[in-house]
């Protein structure tokens, strides 16, 4: 099932890394790319620290180990499977609390009542990139001595009080798979403002290794490789097309002036990650709203022509025909970057 459309970002730029590739002979392991996207994102986002591995669920599975849970953890039922699986493949119980209806994050005021002497830890998910109630749940972990783990999939770019979100809880994950808003084809990153956790995870995600023929503990292949890296690479070198993702996917309370709250709250935590809009509701604006959100019109075809054209009869909402109009040129102009030629109408 098709959840999100990837971003390709130009050819040419992929095929000139892979050149690089190439001549060096050095396909993963540790390579000049990974260390490339590593530093980049670190600066991109703000970050201290943070290591990319192979996928969003092993980040989770090297989480869990990093912080040795093996027993009860609290978690969501309101997630993708692999927050949950990734908990019994590591052999811990998920003990279910219930969600928030309004931001579907797991619900703080009833964690307590879950917690008994077998409880570990939370691993809660900050769903559709709408951070949890973090303050309210490390004061709970802390009274209650558990680690946090938070799964931030969701999350590229989502601060919380200023901060990059990833910089919250014991360990934070993400995935960069190519569903998400940044992504490395398939990937992902743990984070931890914990130096030990951090040398901990680095040696997980290489076997355990600490010298070409010497090991630290026992690890797992969480390393990623230069073909990955090399997208990543790419697509950072696109910001305005991630940040255009972000201007089409936001206020859109102001663009469905007649949906309803539900239709309202749905269509704000999906288009938080890119996904196309569906509400009852027809009108000029929820059209272009999915419109721009990537369905089924052809962008490419607008090019040339004054897109206000495309508004008789609703000259009382012209302001919010102006704001729509602004982000279909921005669309327009970068249309190229987002790969929009094969849409059909
Ligand atoms: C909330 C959440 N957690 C974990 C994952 C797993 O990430 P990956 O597909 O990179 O293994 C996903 C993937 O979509 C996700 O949405």
């Amino acid at each position: 099932m098709p959840v999100t459309k990837p971003f390709s970002p130009p050819i040419a730029e992929y095929q000139e890394l892979l050149s690089g590739i190439w001549q060096r002979n050095w396909f993963t392991n540790n390579g000049p790319l990974v260390n490339d996207l590593e530093l980049k994102l670190k600066k991109h986002l703000d970050l201290k620290h943070l290591l990319y591995v192979s996928n969003g669920t092993i980040a989770l599975q090297i989480a869990l180990k990093a912080l040795g849970i093996t027993k009860k953890v609290i978690t969501t039922p309101f997630s993708y499977v692999a927050t949950t699986s990734s908990l019994v493949w590591e052999g811990c119980k998920p003990i279910y609390v219930d969600i928030d209806p309004e931001t579907f994050n797991i619900d703080p005021t009833k964690i307590e009542d879950a917690i008994d002497s077998d409880t570990e830890a939370i691993l809660a998910t900050h769903c559709f990139g709408n951070p949890c109630d973090i303050d309210a749940i490390d004061r709970i972990a802390k009274k209650h001595n558990l680690k946090v783990i938070y799964d931030a999939a969701h999350c590229f770019g989502t601060t919380y009080k200023g901060k990059s979100v990833f910089t919250f809880g014991d360990i934070s994950t993400t995935s960069f798979h190519a569903t998400k808003l940044f992504h490395t084809i398939e990937g992902g990153a743990v984070f931890t403002q914990d130096p030990e956790v951090l040398k901990n995870m680095a040696l997980m995600r290489n076997f355990g290794h600490s010298g070409p023929e010497s090991f630290n503990g026992m690890g797992i292949n969480g390393k990623n490789s230069e073909f990955h890296a090399a997208m990543g690479v790419v697509n950072l070198n696109h910001p305005e097309a991630t940040i255009l993702y972000r201007l089409l996917n936001r206020d859109v309370s102001d663009l469905l002036p007649d949906a309803t709250e539900s239709e309202l709250r749905t269509a704000k935590l999906m288009c938080h990650i890119g996904q196309p809009v569906k509400v009852k509701h027809e009108n000029v604006e929820s059209a272009v709203l999915r419109i721009s959100l990537g369905s089924r019109v052809l962008a490419e075809s607008w090019k040339d022509r004054d897109v206000s054209l495309f508004f008789h009869g609703v000259e009382n909402q012209m302001n919010q025909v102006n704001m729509i109009c602004q982000k279909i040129k921005l669309i327009l102009k970068y249309s190229d970057v987002l790969n929009l030629k094969d849409i059909q109408s």
